[in-house]
């Protein structure tokens, strides 16, 4: 199966990856995280994507569809992967289905993440993250059992720098004027799911669970 997740930043995407990669053992790409892991490593990548990161603006098309296509070359992708967070352009929609169509596969769904800005406002101001493992918590919706420490490996959360109050207004901004279009763009495909995103994570899941099935139903069929 190959899918992707859609949807504004603080919608859920992320988290509910998490879930999937679990539950259908489909290998997650975040652009979001390969670039931070490079800015981590303070590679030539990671220092050519540091500004638009931090700024909330979009990494160029084409370093994030390259970025793209090596990773989905990896041998854990021969099954099937979820993109989360690519697409986000219609240049890059485009470059996915030229990388699909070499490889002769289908795209099989788009998980549409449905939020309110007000919601991903507050979720992404809460949202803290283990500087090692790089589990996801909320301070208010699921917080940590030690405040500041990850349960799973017990080292410090931290705050992204693009999670200020400013730059979380300019990715929804940016959002807006470059994405919001795709859902369109998927929906006359008829590939689009929509998930209600404003719920708690468990009733996420559990929609989420139920667009799969449905996606899976169909791929026996045909
Ligand atoms: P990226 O890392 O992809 O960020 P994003 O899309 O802005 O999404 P987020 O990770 O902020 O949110 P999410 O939807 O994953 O929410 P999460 O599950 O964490 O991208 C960062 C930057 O990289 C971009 O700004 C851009 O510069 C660059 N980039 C990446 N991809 C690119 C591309 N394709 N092209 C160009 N540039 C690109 O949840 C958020 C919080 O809410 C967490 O605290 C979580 O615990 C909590 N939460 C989640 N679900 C629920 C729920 N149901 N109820 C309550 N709380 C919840």
């Amino acid at each position: 199966m190959i899918i992707v997740l859609l949807g504004p930043p603080g919608a859920g995407k992320g988290t509910q990856a998490r879930q999937i990669q679990e539950l259908y053992g489909l290998p997650q790409i975040s652009t979001g995280d390969l670039f931070r892991a490079a800015m981590g490593s303070d590679s030539p990548l990671g220092r050519s994507v540091k500004g638009y990161i931090e700024s909330g603006r979009l990494v160029p098309d084409e370093v994030t569809s390259a970025v793209v296509a090596e990773r989905i070359a990896q041998p854990d992708c021969r099954k099937g992967f979820m993109l989360d967070g690519f697409p986000r352009t219609l240049p890059q929609a485009q470059a996915l289905d030229a990388l699909l169509a070499e490889r002769s596969l289908p795209l099989d769904a788009v998980l549409y993440f449905d939020v309110s800005d007000a919601v991903a406002i507050e979720r992404l101001s809460g949202r803290r993250t283990c500087s090692r493992c790089n589990a996801n918590y909320h301070e208010r919706h699921m917080p940590p059992k030690q405040a500041g420490r990850c349960d799973r490996c017990g080292s410090a959360l931290t705050q992204r720098p693009d999670d200020q109050p400013e730059t979380i207004r300019k990715r929804l901004q940016v959002y807006a004027q470059q994405t919001r279009a795709l859902v369109e763009e998927y929906d006359r495909r008829g590939l689009l799911h929509r998930i209600a995103s404003d719920e708690a994570p468990e009733k996420v899941t559990a929609s989420v669970s139920a667009a799969l099935a449905k996606v899976q139903a169909g791929r026996s069929l045909a």
